[in-house]
């Protein structure tokens, strides 16, 4: 038997990820900007878990550049401030690839804002075929649209993409019931609900992100990625950080 694309086909499928990472998680200890360093560590832990056999696709951020939201707080229109975002996370989607293919692992970079001769524009089933076959890919730019931040494009595309889970990469190692730089006592859950979480108005992620998660059943793994070897961790399916799911408990 073969599949659609004349390959043999296997009886187990690959497990598909949506890896996000904040633009912040670029910047390693620099207060701007990207840190190649720490791009090629992410990079590094991205292309042996690829090499492992997991399709992975990245949505990268862009506030370590541009952050839209807090520029039309200062009085920037907040679309145009946006799009500048969006325009940050192309950047750190070619440093990305640029890392990813020195650790020889195959990436295409797929923009949702169409930049042809800087990379490929974002087509789901041109990206579906790229992770069959085993390529990295990143997407960037978001959504495309103003108001929509990339925790949102990250549930969109993986949704879309029909991965299993989407890994969220932060500094911090899970969802807690405080913010827990101001609160040194708040707890942890190692997994919490999509209602819960946003009935609490809980800042892991914005609520448009949450809500389209929640409807689509997409699990979300909020993890620490500034712990070595995290990543790759999350990638396999260790369980690390906290699980936000349909069941609320904790
Ligand atoms: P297959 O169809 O599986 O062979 O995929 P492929 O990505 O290797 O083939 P394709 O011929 O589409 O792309 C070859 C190279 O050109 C890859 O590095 C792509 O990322 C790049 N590429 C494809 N389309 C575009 C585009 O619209 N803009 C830019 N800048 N690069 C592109």
């Amino acid at each position: 038997m073969t599949d659609a694309a004349g390959s043999p086909a296997t009886t187990t499928t690959p497990r598909r990820v949506l890896l996000k990472l904040s633009g912040e998680a670029l910047m390693g200890g620099h207060e701007y900007g990207i840190d190649p360093a720490m791009v090629r560590e992410i990079a590094n832990q991205v292309a042996d878990s690829a090499r492992d056999g997991t399709q992975i696709a990245i949505v990268v951020g862009g506030g370590n550049i541009f952050r839209g939201l807090a520029a039309s707080a200062r009085g920037m229109d907040r679309s145009t401030a946006d799009y500048m975002g969006m325009l940050a996370t192309v950047m750190n989607g070619l440093a990305l690839q640029d890392a990813l293919e020195q650790a020889s692992c195959p990436t295409r970079v797929m923009s949702a804002i169409a930049m042809n001769e800087i990379c490929e524009p974002y087509i789901r089933r041109r990206a579906v075929r790229h992770l069959e076959k085993g390529r990295v890919v990143v997407m960037v730019a978001g959504t495309g649209n103003p108001y929509f931040t990339t925790d949102t494009a990250a549930t969109l595309r993986a949704v879309e993409v029909h991965a299993e889970v989407i890994l969220k990469a932060t500094r911090v190692d899970g969802v807690y019931d405080a913010d827990p730089e101001t609160h040194p006592n708040a707890l942890r859950f190692s997994r919490i609900g999509y209602t819960e979480l946003l009935s609490n108005r809980l800042q892991a992620l914005d609520a448009t992100a949450v809500s389209l998660a929640m409807d689509n059943e997409m699990p979300i793994v909020v993890f620490d990625m500034t712990v070595s070897g995290n990543i790759a961790r999350a990638i396999r399916g260790d369980r690390i950080g906290t699980l936000i799911s349909g069941e609320e408990t904790r």
